[in-house]
């Protein structure tokens, strides 16, 4: 029973709920950040409780449509009005429509959709595919993201969070970018083997494979009998300034796994998109992997709205053009103010990284950026590099404004590292900002 009145969420001490509910690390981590609370989202912004608008160049790579596009809204209001949820034992016609669109902008050969609800989800998916057609170990790369539940965690490639729930399942993992470790990997293994790779590892901090590096992979797989699976949750559907990530290298994978972006911002849904050879398994029997709420209509008419806004507004090439100018002024906006701390800015279309000497100046440019009214993210598996992941629906002055606070930031960031005043006893200037001459910033990342 509930004790006391009945609050809103206006009323409630969020940070303390957040304590005694939710978790004490998340209650810390929003106290950090000043108590900032989101409360409405329009577009590129997010309004917070205390009247301000914050823009959104982060959200882990989910808004490449912005927030509440007004096309996904009204596909998914209507829907809502109408019949949300299915029953599951009858045919809904929804569901199938999200199918035909996604497989008619799915790479080559790649006929069939399997609706799941998260990207972990899809992970899942298709390492129990894998499994059914008797690809039993899973190869997978360091620093490679996939999820957290328990079979995508063993391909994730981190420690940190995998040491707690060990044993995991069989998986190997090669350093990203070296052909010769993976296929070496895929040719011991041969037709036990499943690739799952990334076209670029994204919570790696934004990590671009060598050219030659992803057909290299598949040549491999298909020379060797292993399946290819290849992680598109996060550089699919237009994120990288191409439908998929993959279509940079022109790879033919035999499994896709998409997820963020697929939700329009507006409601979860992830999806396996498979062969006919490779879904044969569910494909015979739908029941061999389900789940409740898989592919509801809801959803469906989300990811169909979602991907139809991304074709009908070419968001896809509005990406890789934003995308081009955004890298180039955030390394150089960087590069001034913090000249030697910046290692190395780097991306594809609308997934930026830049890769910083030390985590600490990641986490202070974060809390700059909020303060000056931008959000960006950090990495999952590489606490050096921060993550800008704007939407495609950036206008030229959202644009600007944005460069215009990470110089701020980074100009804010810098006053706190220089060396104190002579009046005062030295206080250990970090080695790489008293470098008069920073070294060269590598931007790399262009588009074929
Ligand atoms: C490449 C990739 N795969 C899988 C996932 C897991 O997706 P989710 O967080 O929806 O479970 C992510 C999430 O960041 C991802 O970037």
């Amino acid at each position: 029973m509930m004790s006391g009145s009945p609050s809103g969420p206006e009323s409630i001490d969020l940070i303390e709920t957040y304590r005694r509910h939710l978790s004490r690390g998340r209650a810390l981590f929003g106290q950090v950040s000043g108590g900032l609370t989101e409360v409405g989202s329009e577009g590129a912004w997010v309004s917070t409780a205390d009247g301000r608008r914050l823009l959104d160049c982060g959200g882990y790579g989910v808004f490449l449509h912005g927030h509440r596009h007004p096309r996904v809204v009204a596909a998914v209001a209507e829907q809502l009005h109408r019949h949300p949820l299915a029953t599951r034992v009858l045919l809904e016609p929804v569901t199938a429509a999200a199918a035909a669109t996604l497989a008619s902008i799915s790479p080559a050969g790649l006929p069939h959709v399997h609706f799941v609800n998260s990207g972990a989800e899809a992970t899942e998916t298709a390492l129990k595919l894998a499994r059914a057609l008797g690809h039993r170990t899973v190869i997978a790369t360091h620093g490679g993201f996939h999820g957290k539940t328990l079979g995508a965690l063993s391909a994730t490639g981190n420690p940190t969070y995998q040491d707690p729930f060990r044993p995991l399942l069989l998986a190997v993992h090669v350093p990203y970018g070296d052909l010769a470790a993976i296929t070496e990997a895929i040719a011991a293994r041969g037709a036990d083997g499943c690739v799952l790779i990334e076209p670029i590892q994204g919570e790696a901090g934004v990590v671009l494979p060598p050219p030659g590096y992803l057909t290299g992979v598949a040549e491999a797989c298909r020379r060797h009998g292993a399946l290819l699976v290849v992680d598109e949750i996060q550089t699919g559907l237009g994120r990288t300034g191409r439908w998929w990530g993959g279509d940079h290298d022109g790879v033919t994978p035999d499994v896709v796994l998409v997820g963020k972006g697929l939700s329009g911002g507006v409601v979860p849904v992830a999806a396996v998109l498979a062969s006919r050879q490779a879904y044969a398994p569910f494909d015979a029997d739908p029941f061999l992997h389900s789940s409740t709420f898989a592919g509801s209509p809801l959803a469906c008419a989300a990811a169909r709205a979602a991907v139809e806004t991304i074709a009908a507004e070419g968001l896809h090439e509005r990406a890789r053009e934003i995308g081009d100018r955004l890298r180039e002024a955030i390394g150089g906006v960087l590069v001034d103010r913090l000249g030697g701390a910046v290692l190395e800015v780097r991306g594809r279309g609308l997934l930026i990284g830049a890769e910083l000497a030390q985590p600490g100046l990641v986490g202070e440019l974060v809390l700059e950026l909020l303060h000056e009214g931008v959000v960006v993210s950090t990495s999952l598996n590489e606490h050096r590099v921060l993550r800008f992941t704007p939407p495609a629906i950036l206008t030229k002055s959202e644009e600007t404004s944005a460069i215009a606070a990470v110089d701020r930031a980074a100009r804010n960031v810098a006053a706190r590292l220089r060396p104190a005043p002579t009046h005062l006893p030295p206080l250990p200037a970090p080695p790489e900002l008293t470098t008069t001459a920073p070294p060269e910033l590598t931007t790399t990342g262009g588009h074929r």
